[in-house]
């Protein structure tokens, strides 16, 4: 990164996704830019994003893929930077991708090569990057941003705040953006947790920390949300991209209402069973539809005896459980929080923000970007094109 030079136009709080990426297209705006983040390494979240192969983008990225309380507000910014447009800069670095699951592309180079692509763009700019530096306090005046930082003071006329949201504690998350937000004038909509595991107490979850591992695909839903994604028991409940899904959107106390059957097919294979073998036991049967742990427990806590042999049992019997299965309702003790939240639902409200430019609309010269912002993705890439979007809209301003 360059030498301290004369001061800059731009101050970027936070060097990650949206924060090295914005600096890189303001500096190649002719931005003089400076970035300082409390970090020992830039863009940790993204090293670690996708498993390490880092899911950039989604192929379906549209605003409905988006929570927050103005369901428009991130329209223009993804209209005006589309997943395209970054995969025009990968391909720019020698960089390719393979498309996973429902529109998810991931980098074949891994997530190190999306950094080391951040950092280069951001080099192109003349960017200077302050690491390890953290801030204690920011004030305005007569038009200038002034950041005091442990080590000096510096001033800007553009302060950008990219310093992301509550999820991973342990990897330096904090409230900064929203404490600023509020500083500056701006409501702040409550934050939790999204798109993290739920966790279960009593004998459900007891049921469930014993066939942990299982996987099965389900529709899950709360209110508002429905997801057909594959569901994980875990040792605290339930996992996997259903219940991440859903968890951005579930409030507490509310119950998740599972449906296991995949189509239409189940009820009447249990009938033909019934008549081909009809001494097998019923949680035999239904090891041929399900993994035989999950066999055995959705046998125990539907409503037929699960030693029961399929002769015995009438059409309405099977009926019934058929039934069950197609709504199960579990109600989850809570999540895991931000220690293992992938992101942060609320945040800084669009309310007060420009959606074109991210600008505040209380002080000149003001912008949120990223995930700090009341925009959250959901999991496959989403929060990626947020970040690359917002920052861009920002640059462009
Ligand atoms: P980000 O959190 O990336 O950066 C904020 C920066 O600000 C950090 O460098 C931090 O150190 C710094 N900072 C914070 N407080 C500060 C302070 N007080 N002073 C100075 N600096 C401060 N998304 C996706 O689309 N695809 C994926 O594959 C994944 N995978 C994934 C895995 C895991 C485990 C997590 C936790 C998250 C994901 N995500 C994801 C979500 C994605 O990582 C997230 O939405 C973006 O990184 C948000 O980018 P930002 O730049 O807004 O914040």
């Amino acid at each position: 990164m360059s030498e301290r030079g004369p001061p800059p136009d731009t101050i970027v709080l936070g060097a990650g996704a949206a924060g090295l990426f914005h600096a890189g297209l303001a500096g190649q705006r002719g931005q003089r830019v400076l970035v300082l983040d409390h970090a020992r390494r830039p863009a940790d979240k993204v090293r670690i994003s996708g498993g390490g192969r880092c899911n950039f983008t989604n192929l379906e990225t549209r605003a409905d893929r988006f929570l927050g309380e103005n369901p428009h507000f991130a329209k223009s910014a993804l209209a005006r930077y589309t997943p395209w447009d970054f995969i025009g800069l990968m391909a720019a670095h020698g960089l390719t991708y393979s498309e996973k699951h429902k529109g998810q592309l991931f980098c074949d180079q891994k997530s190190g090569a999306i950094i080391q692509m951040l950092l280069d763009e951001a080099d192109k700019g003349g960017v200077e990057l302050r690491l390890s530096t953290g801030v204690d306090q920011v004030s305005h005046a007569d038009g200038m941003f002034t950041v005091e930082t442990a080590a000096r003071r510096v001033s800007a006329a553009r302060l950008v705040v990219a310093t992301g949201g509550m999820s991973i504690p342990k990897m330096g998350a904090t409230g900064l953006a929203y404490e600023l937000a509020r500083q500056f004038g701006h409501d702040v909509v409550p934050t939790r947790p999204g798109l993290v595991p739920f966790t279960f107490s009593g004998e459900l979850g007891e049921r469930f920390a014993a066939i942990s591992g299982v996987a099965t695909p389900v529709t899950a839903s709360v209110p508002g949300a429905r997801f057909e994604e594959d569901l994980l028991f875990t040792h605290r409940g339930l996992s996997g991209p259903a219940a991440l899904q859903t968890s951005s959107y579930w409030r507490e106390g509310a119950p998740l209402t599972l449906c296991l059957q995949t189509g239409d097919a189940l009820g009447p294979a249990l009938r033909a069973a019934k008549q081909a073998s009809p001494r097998q036991g019923f949680a035999k049967a239904l090891e041929a539809h399900f993994p035989a742990r999950l066999a055995g427990l959705l046998a125990e806590l539907g409503p037929i005896a699960p030693e029961a042999r399929l002769a015995d049992l009438s059409h309405a019997a099977l009926d019934e459980f058929t039934a069950f299965l197609k709504s199960w309702q579990v109600t989850p003790m809570g999540t895991e929080g931000y220690r293992t939240a992938e992101v942060t639902v609320g945040g800084v409200s669009t309310d007060g923000l420009d959606q074109k430019t991210m600008e505040s609309r209380h002080v000149p010269g003001l912008f949120f970007i990223g995930e700090c912002v009341d925009v959250t993705g959901w999991l496959g890439g989403y929060n990626f094109q947020w970040a690359w979007a917002s920052a861009h809209a920002a640059a462009t301003a």
